[in-house]
């Protein structure tokens, strides 16, 4: 059994600063140039981790005919972070897959987290009932990350699937908690 996503981000073991100039939106089709060249300024290893041993897909899904929503990280405009959700249709249950990329020089100070907390918001918003991310089993951050917001994981082949399921809720309690959100964080210009 899986264990269940709690509606509140679980409690940091570690204390992160993020970046005092930050906003947060979600991105669009304006927004692919932005998206490719962050891509591109992840480290070689970094964006191995992304792509689980591949590079950068020739088409973005900002372009792609595919149902998915990306939460953008601004600082001092720039976009340093992804965070994505594709929903996959042939699943048995609705399921959405998530994926994380933050630009080196900005890891480690809870921007993964805050996109991941944001990202299983979204995921219920959709009415989805499960949320599959898979890494190498090397990504030590990404599956500490995925195992505090509930994951469970199975490890194959070199790789790691964490698998959070999401209860139901109704939709006004999720913008009760954006409101409360965007309160503890004044500094994230646009709460999503
Ligand atoms: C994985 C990634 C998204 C995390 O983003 P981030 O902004 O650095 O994440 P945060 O700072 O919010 O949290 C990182 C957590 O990992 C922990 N961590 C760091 N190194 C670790 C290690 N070697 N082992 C276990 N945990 C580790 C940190 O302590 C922190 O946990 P805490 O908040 O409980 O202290 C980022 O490292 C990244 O973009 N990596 C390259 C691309 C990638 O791997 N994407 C994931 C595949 S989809």
């Amino acid at each position: 059994m899986a264990a269940k996503f709690s509606s509140s981000p679980p409690v940091r073991s570690s204390v992160a600063i993020l970046p005092a100039a930050m906003a947060i939106r979600l991105l669009g089709p304006a927004d692919e140039e932005a998206y490719e060249a962050h891509l591109r300024r992840l480290s070689t290893h970094d964006r191995s981790l992304r792509f689980c041993g591949g590079d950068i897909p020739a088409t973005s899904p900002l372009r792609r005919d595919t149902a998915c929503l990306l939460i953008g990280a601004f600082v001092e405009e720039t976009l340093r972070a992804v965070a994505e959700l594709h929903l996959i249709p042939a699943a048995s249950r609705p399921t959405g897959e998530a994926a994380f990329s933050v630009e080196g020089g900005l890891q480690g100070r809870g921007i993964g987290r805050m996109l991941f907390t944001r990202t299983l918001e979204r995921a219920r918003d959709l009415r989805l009932s499960r949320v599959v991310l898979i890494c190498e089993a090397r990504n030590a951050p990404m599956i500490h990350l995925a195992q505090e917001f509930g994951a469970r994981t199975s490890y194959e082949d070199g790789e790691v699937t964490g698998t959070i399921e999401l209860p139901a809720q109704p939709a006004s309690e999720n913008i009760l908690r954006n409101v409360v959100m965007s309160i503890a964080h004044p500094r994230l210009a646009l709460a999503v």
